[in-house]
């Protein structure tokens, strides 16, 4: 008899998880181990470096998982894994490991797509307090340090379906924090800490634009740049430029190597070692991205009669972000979720929580399962 218990294995970039998840909502265990440290040393993920770090931690993420969860592994219905997009050594380790872990228990495998799981972050969370309607699809906007994507998904038959309407032509919305974060001294990732600095600034000391995409065609022959397309690129630049201008660039790499040497606490040790000009620079920064974020879904929810709004990706634990983009679709009655926090960032309940609407329609991967490093949803 089946009883709901999904294992999900996440291993698509820098966080080795493992979950275990009841009925595709209830979360027994939620296990990340982050490799944070690793890779911060570099200013930004090595791909080697993660794939080594995930073989090193996979056994033991999954044993303390199924262990945290009060089960045994005999006792899961199926094992779910993401199967991209992310990096393609790191995203191998998981889908090897969860292939040979579902075929000595004899339990199906089932595939994930990462920006589906992100998605499941919310939805998993929200299934009470979302009233879904029927031609009112939600609107989701996945906002990460890979990824900035609008969805418009539906559920037909307790399966979900999803639309890409808009998404970056560049950089990610996350990727133009850390890349920002870095170049102010911050280090990697920027993103946490750019949110804590951004309300010591003045929001209104620098202004950038951002938007304006001019259409281009890309080497897979799709035209890029509509109308709810996201363009990150320019914003980093103008960063680059102002710092340069400003002759802020040694004081940047001051206090990088200050702050390589704080133990305890970075945000208030990152506050004093930021003068007037870097804490403006940091709120204006945030003032744009998350205005843009927020004008860009607004516009789409809009477009296509969107009935809710969901947020989630590493970004959606910004607080900038949360509380502009509530207030706006407050103002125009669409109902809004976010993750909470530990389900915001990468993680495997997300994976296991994807995986339950095709465990009960029987969707399983096949043997020759593999990894998808630039799979689409
Ligand atoms: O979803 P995630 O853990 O990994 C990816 O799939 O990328 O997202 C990590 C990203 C990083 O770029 C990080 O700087 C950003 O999310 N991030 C934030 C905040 N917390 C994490 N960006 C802005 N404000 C935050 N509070
Ligand atoms: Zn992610």
């Amino acid at each position: 008899m089946a009883s709901g218990l999904i294992l999900g294995i996440e291993s698509s970039c820098d966080e080795t998880a493992a979950a275990v998840v009841r009925s595709g909502s209830a979360v027994l265990s939620n296990v990340v181990a982050s490799q944070i440290a690793t890779h911060a040393l570099y200013g930004g993920v090595v791909p080697e470096l993660a794939s080594r770090e995930h073989l090193t931690n996979i056994v033991p993420v999954v044993r303390t998982a199924v262990a945290e969860a009060g089960i045994t592994l005999d006792d899961l219905d199926a094992v779910a894994v993401t199967e991209g997009p992310g990096l393609a050594g790191a995203l191998l380790v998981g889908i090897t490991y969860a292939k040979a872990l579902a075929y000595g228990l004899g339990k199906p495998l089932i595939a994930v797509n990462h920006l589906e799981g992100h998605i499941h972050a919310v939805l998993m969370e929200a299934k009470e307090t979302l009233s879904l309607t029927p031609g009112a699809p939600v609107l989701a906007l996945v906002v990460s340090g890979g990824h900035t994507h609008l969805y418009l998904a539906e559920e037909r038959g307790g399966l979900w379906s999803y639309r890409n309407v808009g998404r970056t032509i560049d950089d990610a919305a996350g990727e133009a924090y850390d890349k920002s974060a870095k170049l102010l001294g911050l280090g990697y990732p920027g993103g946490p800490l750019m949110d804590f600095l951004a309300d010591h600034g003045d929001p209104n000391a620098v202004e950038f634009k951002l938007g304006g995409i001019k259409p281009k065609l890309h080497r897979d022959g799709a035209s890029r740049g509509g109308e709810f397309d996201f363009s990150f690129s320019g914003i980093k630049t103008a960063v680059l430029r102002y710092t340069e201008l400003h002759h802020m660039r040694e004081r940047a790499a001051a206090r990088h190597n200050a702050l390589m040497q704080v133990e305890g606490n970075r945000r208030e040790a990152a506050l004093a070692l930021c003068d007037r000009e870097t804490l403006d620079l940091i709120a204006s920064f945030q003032k744009a991205v998350v205005g843009y974020l927020v004008k860009q879904t607004m516009r789409a929810a809009e477009e296509f009669g969107a009935g809710s709004i969901v947020v989630s990706g590493g970004v959606a634990a910004n607080r900038a972000l949360r509380e502009r983009m509530s207030a706006e679709a407050a103002a125009r009655h669409l109902q809004i979720a976010f993750p909470s926090l530990a389900l915001a960032t990468d993680n495997a309940a997300m994976i296991a929580a994807a995986a339950w609407p095709k465990f009960a329609a029987g969707l399983f991967a096949s043997d020759e399962l593999n990894a998808t490093p630039q799979l689409r949803l």
